[in-house]
């Protein structure tokens, strides 16, 4: 099975969307032994011409000139090594190359994150209030019940927290009229300039960043938010607002603010639908599948995402033997991680994604008309 290994990592690193197709069975194969992942990596960077090579074939990429080339490639090796540091860090998941594999750390927060750091005080957001936890179920996914869309792609522009906030929505208006539509994360990026009260100058900004909890304090206010295909995504923040009320799809009934604790979590994603949360997205750079739980991750969130569910026991090696962890959908298309979804451990805060959790209520279809 030793001799394995680097095949099944080989064919998940170039097949990143294959995880999950492959089967539970190969991922499990893959993280028993972290050691041995290591030990691919090591591979990976002794081979990185051909391993670069056949990345730029894989994701299309096209760089204007032998100069870009030459420093792509060089980013690329500097990526192959931190995978390999994330690697040990991170023994339950799987690292390797992503197709951020050729940007640099700051390359990859400017153009793929964007959300507001955490507020000290969200004066005008409600707690949610502490509800019952003794019977949640042990393993839940809101894929399971039709609350979650297709996993989308935010491209190069920092508008995850649109599409957090659009997600959450997307789900709570399931519940609460039956219908699963798919929202408009543009009409954020482009209408959306809302201002926290505690600090005035940060405002959702577009592709420049944002905060999920001031997007549904617009959409309260703007009356709520079109449908994806009246108001496509564009991907730029230069368009010009072009909402239009009549048209509007789902609309905000309440939203609140989720304690910092794994039950209440639960217990609201069960009762209220997917909930918005905020992370720190640094090992995401390189993750391929698997439950990330790194052993050191800054609780200083940079990325906002969708919690969809959590399950009970996480395939890892032994130390981390039944595992819970959250089922997170992202924004970065299907191409990236287990099909566009991302694993986190759960119950301690790991990169501070218990820390900014917020809830939203839809305006029942009957309340509507
Ligand atoms: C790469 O870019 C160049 C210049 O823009 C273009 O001529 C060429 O067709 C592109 N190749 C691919 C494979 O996209
Ligand atoms: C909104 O939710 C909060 C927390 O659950 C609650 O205290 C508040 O009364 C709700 N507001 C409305 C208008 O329903």
């Amino acid at each position: 099975m030793a001799r394995l290994l680097p095949l099944f990592l080989f064919l998940s690193i170039f097949a990143a969307g294959s995880v999950a197709a492959a089967g539970e069975d190969s991922l499990i194969r893959q993280v028993v032994d972290a050691a041995s992942s290591v030990g691919a990596l090591d591979d990976l960077i002794l081979n990185a011409d051909a391993h670069f090579t056949s990345f730029l074939r894989t994701f299309g990429k096209n760089y204007s000139g032998s100069d870009e080339h030459a420093h792509r490639f060089k980013v690329f090796k500097a990526n192959l090594r931190r995978a390999r540091m994330f690697q040990k860090l991170d023994p339950s998941a799987v690292h390797g190359i992503t197709k951020f594999s050729d940007l640099t750390p700051a390359e990859f927060r400017r153009k793929y994150l964007g959300i507001r750091q955490n507020r000290r005080s969200l004066s005008a957001v409600h707690d949610a209030p502490i509800l019952p936890t003794s019977n949640l179920p042990s393993d839940f996914d809101w894929r399971d019940h039709g609350a979650v869309t297709g996993v989308k792609d935010q491209g190069s522009c920092g508008s995850c927290w649109s599409f957090s906030a659009a997600a959450a929505l997307e789900g709570a208006n399931f519940l609460a009229t039956g219908n699963l539509i798919s929202l408009s994360e543009q009409q954020m990026v482009d209408c959306d300039h809302m201002c926290d009260d505690s600090e005035p100058d940060a405002c959702d900004s577009g592709c420049s960043g944002g905060l999920m909890t001031t997007a549904f304090e617009y959409l309260l206010k703007s009356g709520g938010l079109e449908a994806e295909n009246e108001y496509p995504y564009t991907g730029t923040d230069r368009g010009g607002c072009k909402f239009d009320k009549t048209k509007v799809a789902a609309s905000v009934s309440n939203f609140s603010v989720v304690s910092i604790d794994e039950d209440q979590i639960a217990a609201n994603l069960v009762k209220h639908g997917p909930l918005a949360v905020a992370i720190n997205a640094i090992f995401m750079q390189t993750y391929i599948g698997g439950v990330s739980c790194p052993y050191i991750c800054s609780k200083h969130q940079d990325h906002g995402v969708l919690v969809v569910g959590y399950g009970s026991a996480g395939y890892a090696p032994i130390r981390f033997k039944e595992k819970p962890y959250w089922i997170i959908k992202n924004s970065w298309g299907e191409n990236w991680g287990e099909q566009g979804y991302y694993k986190i451990c759960k119950g301690h805060n790991i990169c501070g994604v218990e820390s900014v959790v917020s809830t939203v209520t839809a305006t029942e279809i009957a309340l509507r008309s």
